[in-house]
């Protein structure tokens, strides 16, 4: 069996990462830049500071800031039309993984014409897109490194999961600065799934000798910073080991891939609206202690990187230790169960229990869990993380 590792061409990180954005423009051969970010970002100084720079260094630029949180198909047909408008020759993506994610479908869908649908799956994509640089502002997805997007289809009700290695984008900026002005809620729930990521990066049955040390120093960084980010948000540290953490969980599990909570979470986000970091949140304890059979072991090593057991500490102990590691990290960080969430109808849920569950499988990540579940399994997860 032989494996391939993906990632972009480049990737800036580090002190003021931002700034060298008008010299990656220029090597990638751009020169009127499409700039794509939401309603929040269009009010920022983050972007101001942007476009400024790119005036100095005689780009021209258009703005595109209609994205919303977990991006649909609409958005991105908006954003298409307006790129092809302002004939631009490269895109810039300034937001979270929904901002990054939509450019990436914009950036494609501007050499390939079928209906969007069609490149839901696996490797659909034809033609390379035009180029995109990837800046993100929360700590986060890792969408800047993956060759991954999810795309709400409003009629289906469905994320529409699209792998293609030409969803990369060819660089990614990681500067952490411009994730200081996240609200204590979005860090949590973006820093879990960070951690997800990783978690299912090591357990997957895709996992290998690439994505598992980066996986390991993800899920470090995250017990180390995660609980600074979210109690001080200033500390900037705690906001750049959460910045590396989330470009390395992206890089692992964007090569290895995700698995059972990740196809359990997008269901109920397409339904629910629940963000996706929460959704995630909401179900790792229930679905790690159902995952653990089948791989005791990698399990317990994230319990001790993660602190929660010692090396004293045998396998089973350790597996222990990390359900109620996880339950315990997700009281702290005040996640809420599905039920208290917002907006949430037990009715709509029960009566939708099937149809996520199947397009829970249909996505193909749980085929990647320790333990792949049947349907009625993931219908009692569900209802266990209810
Ligand atoms: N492509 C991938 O590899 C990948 C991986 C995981 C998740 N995702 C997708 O990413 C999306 C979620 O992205 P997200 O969790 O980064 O959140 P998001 O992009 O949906 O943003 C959530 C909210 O936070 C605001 N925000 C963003 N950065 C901020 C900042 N620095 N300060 C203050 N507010 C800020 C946004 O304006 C928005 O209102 C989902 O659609 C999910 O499916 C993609
Ligand atoms: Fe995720």
């Amino acid at each position: 069996m032989s494996y391939s590792f993906n990632i972009p061409d480049v990737i800036e990180f580090g002190t003021d990462a931002l700034q060298s954005l008008p010299l990656h423009i220029r090597n990638q051969g751009g020169s009127k830049v499409f700039i794509v970010t939401d309603k929040f970002f269009s009010n920022t100084s983050y972007l101001a500071t942007v476009t400024a720079d790119l005036k100095i260094y005689g780009f021209s630029s258009t703005i595109y800031a209609d994205v919303q949180p977990d991006p649909t198909d609409q958005n991105v047909r908006d954003g298409l039309n307006s790129l092809r408008k302002s004939a631009c020759d490269i895109i810039v993506a300034l937001g979270g993984g929904s901002v990054l994610d939509a450019a990436k479908v914009i950036a494609l869908m501007s050499t390939n014409p079928e209906p969007m649908s069609q490149y839901m799956g696996y490797h659909r994509f034809k033609k390379d897109g035009i180029p995109l640089i990837a800046i993100p502002t929360t700590a986060g997805t890792g969408s800047e490194v993956t060759r991954v997007a999810v795309i709400t289809d409003t009629e289906r009700k469905v994320k529409m999961m699209m792998l293609d290695n030409r969803l990369l984008p060819k660089v990614a900026i990681v500067d952490h600065k411009l994730t200081l002005s996240m609200p204590a809620m979005l860090t949590a729930a973006v820093g879990v799934d960070t951690l997800t990521h990783a978690i299912e990066a090591f357990v997957s049955k895709k996992a290998n000798v690439m994505t598992d040390p980066i996986a390991q120093s993800c899920i470090q960084l995250v017990a180390k910073h995660l609980m600074t980010a979210w109690e001080k948000p200033d500390d900037e540290q705690a906001r750049e080991g959460m910045s590396i953490a989330a470009c390395q969980g992206g890089m692992a599990f964007s090569n290895s891939s995700v698995a059972l909570v990740h196809g359990m979470s997008r269901p109920i986000g397409a339904i629910f609206h629940i963000p996706h970091g929460l959704s995630n949140a909401m179900l790792l304890p229930v679905v790690t202690k159902f995952s653990l059979p089948g791989a005791p072991e990698k399990y317990a090593r994230i319990s001790r990187w993660m602190g929660y057991a010692t090396n004293e500490d045998n396998d089973s102990t350790a597996n222990e230790k990390l359900v109620n590691g996880l339950e315990s990290m997700n009281t702290l960080l005040q996640i809420p169960s599905i039920q208290k969430y917002k907006g949430v109808d037990e009715e709509v849920f029960n009566s939708n229990l099937e149809k996520m569950a199947n397009d829970a499988l249909a996505s193909g990540s749980p085929q990647n869990n320790p333990v792949v579940p049947r349907v009625e399994e993931i219908m009692e997860l569900y209802q266990k993380a209810w």
